[in-house]
């Protein structure tokens, strides 16, 4: 049998990077956690089977590669490795949002969405946007992941892949629009994240997500 490509994630020593490559390497998809400093992915990757840590430049050199980085260093860190991912597949899943002592609310970049912005860094790549909804807490875990995800783009190939992605990782995946539509999907986040902080008690966290009804 042949060995399915290689993922990397960009960012991949944070939670949602970690929780991915935990879910994508048990189900036998090598992975490569891409970090600022590739010490801290290796050590991040050490525990996880079929993944690895690099640098975000060994990361971007897969052809898929997911973007789990804060909103703040994105555009950054897309510009510094867009040689790199000239002709990969992008899957962008930042949430660009703010906090104050109201709780989570959206900070859309000037381009529209976070996915938006890496497309117009990214012109040689195809970017997608995916994953927003998904806690990462609950991918760090072995818990059966019960919710969908939106999978947006324009390409219609590079969502099937995406697609593909979570469904292999126990994720119902819904395609959820063009690309022009991601800056909703990323913004409703912020009310997931408030739902999670009135529903949650100390003893039980609650992790909000999303389900799409009446497509069958
Ligand atoms: N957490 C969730 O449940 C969740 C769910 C869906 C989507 N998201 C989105 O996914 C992204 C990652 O979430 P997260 O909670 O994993 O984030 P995070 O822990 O804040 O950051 C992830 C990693 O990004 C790197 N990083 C931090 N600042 C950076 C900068 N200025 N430039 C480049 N790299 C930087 C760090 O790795 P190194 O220091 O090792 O380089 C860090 O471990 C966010 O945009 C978030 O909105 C999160």
């Amino acid at each position: 049998m042949t060995q399915p490509d290689p993922v990397g994630i960009l960012g991949g020593t944070g939670p949602l990077g970690r929780g991915l490559a935990r879910r994508l390497g048990a189900a036998g998809v090598p992975v490569i956690l891409g970090s600022r400093d590739p010490a801290r992915a290796s050590a991040a990757a050490e525990p996880l089977p079929q993944v690895t840590g690099d640098s975000n430049e060994g990361a971007a050199a897969a052809r898929t590669v997911i973007v789990a980085v804060p909103h703040a260093g994105h555009a950054e860190l897309l510009t510094a490795l867009a040689p790199t991912l000239a002709g990969a597949l992008v899957i962008d899943c930042v949430n660009p949002l703010g906090f104050d002592k109201r709780g989570p609310f959206a900070q859309p970049p000037p381009a529209g969405s976070a996915a938006e912005e890496a497309a117009a860094i990214l012109t040689d790549a195809t970017v997608i946007a995916a994953f927003h909804h998904l806690s990462a807490e609950l991918l760090d875990s072995d818990v059966p992941l019960d919710t969908d995800t939106l999978v947006l783009g324009d390409d219609r190939a590079a969502v099937a892949r995406g697609i593909e992605l979570a469904t292999l990782i126990g994720i119902n995946a819904i395609f959820g629009g063009r690309l022009r539509n991601a800056g909703q999907v990323e913004a409703f986040t912020a009310n997931l994240i408030a739902m999670n902080r009135r529903y949650g008690t100390a003893e039980r966290k609650a992790h909000a997500g999303i389900r799409i009804t009446g497509l069958a």
